[in-house]
């Protein structure tokens, strides 16, 4: 691959008047990824580097091994995404880059080079919140809006259930008080000994098991409201796989257990999400659920829900498959900060925590 030194990204003062192309950054967690979409919300491309073979062996992503392959990535993945959408530097109205929130020093990568592209290029810098993002993946590819709905983000970091009135006015209405549905996904693979990452495992091995056989917990079904915990699950799960704590403890789970035990677990994550979905459509009374998270691939979880929008009567909008999991063209949503005159200044920082919308709301 040619050095970065010889390819230096074009300078110019006065050709994006009739600019209409979004360079979109993402770099939050362990994907490192670009994409460029239209003023209309076509995605010219949506290209990802993914860090998968990094963090596979630690079962988890890694911090500072993240940073550090963003730093390697980012430039010939936002070359690609220009490429592959046949557009010039010198096309580009705008640049929009995750800011908000995820690993501090991965976040940073992608501000930084958001920045310094926008600064060069003099087009405005708009900085994306990624929860927020998430939900808008719903619409992407749809002639019509996704708005007013109800957003339910279920990835690694978050299970959070918004009050979306429009694209730009979310309120935050129900989150987990510990562990995210992914990371339980994530970490009762590892006590599985299946391999990272964790969703996917659990969804195949759960193919050829019975979700009857382990009576797992649903938390927080019986408190009213929309708050989750999935931290008691997991550690059910736990005590399934190798026997409760003490001398005949197992060290590892015996193989004909897994398949069972991976769609018990399932079964339980996808009825607690399936029923707090639920009462947040009846407690906001919008005509629509719309999914996004690397869980929202989850085809059991899909079905679920599915049903119960039908019951509902209320239309359900899933992400598709190519925008559930991290990526650039979910940025798309700059497009609706840039129309709002949201531009961000130079020196934007990054917000790790998950920082927004006010106080969650008490339901
Ligand atoms: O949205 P995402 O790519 O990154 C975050 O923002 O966290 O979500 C990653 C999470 C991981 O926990 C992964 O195990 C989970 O999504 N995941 C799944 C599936 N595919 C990915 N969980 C359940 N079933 C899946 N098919
Ligand atoms: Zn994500």
């Amino acid at each position: 691959m040619a050095s970065e030194r010889e390819q230096p990204i074009q300078q110019s003062e006065s050709l994006f008047v009739n600019a209409r192309r979004l360079l979109a950054i993402e770099s939050s967690c362990d994907e490192t990824a670009a994409a460029v979409i239209s003023e209309q919300g076509d995605v010219l491309s949506n290209v990802i580097a993914s860090q998968f073979e990094l963090h596979q062996e630690f079962g988890g992503v890694v911090p500072e091994i993240a940073s550090r392959a963003h730093v390697a990535r980012i430039l010939p993945t936002i070359r690609t995404a220009l490429a592959e959408s046949n557009t010039k530097v010198t096309e580009l109205a705008a640049v929009a880059v995750t800011s908000e929130p995820g690993l501090v020093g991965s976040l940073l990568v992608g501000l930084t080079a958001a920045k310094t592209i926008a600064l060069s290029l003099g087009v405005p810098l708009v900085t994306v919140n990624h929860v927020d993002a998430h939900i808008f993946a719903c619409g992407i590819g749809k002639e019509t809006s996704i708005f007013p709905c109800v957003g339910f983000v279920v990835s690694g970091g978050h299970t959070n259930l918004y009050d979306c009135r429009s694209a730009t006015d979310f309120s935050l209405i129900g989150s987990t008080t510990d562990d995210a549905v992914g990371e339980a996904f994530d970490k009762v693979a590892r006590i599985l000994g299946l391999p990272y990452p964790g969703g996917p495992s659990i969804e195949q091995a759960a193919r050829s098991g019975d979700p009857r056989v382990w009576q797992m917990p649903r938390p927080m079904l019986k408190k009213p409201g929309l708050e989750f915990s999935f931290s008691g699950l997991k550690t059910a799960a736990l005590y399934a796989a190798r026997g409760v704590p003490g001398p005949d403890q197992l060290t590892t789970t015996p193989p004909e257990r897994v398949a069972d035990l991976a769609a018990s677990f399932q079964e339980a994550a996808v009825d607690v999400l399936t029923v707090k979905a639920r009462r947040a459509l009846d407690k906001t009374g919008h005509p629509r659920l719309c999914v996004g998270g690397g869980v929202a691939a989850n085809q059991r979880l899909r079905q679920s829900l599915a049903a119960m929008c039908c019951e509902a009567r209320v239309e359900l909008c899933i992400a598709d498959m190519e925008y559930c999991t991290d990526n650039a063209a979910m940025a798309a949503i700059a497009w609706e900060h840039l129309s709002d005159g949201n531009i961000a200044q130079l020196d934007a920082d990054v917000l790790p925590g998950l920082i927004r919308h006010g106080a969650l709301q008490k339901s």
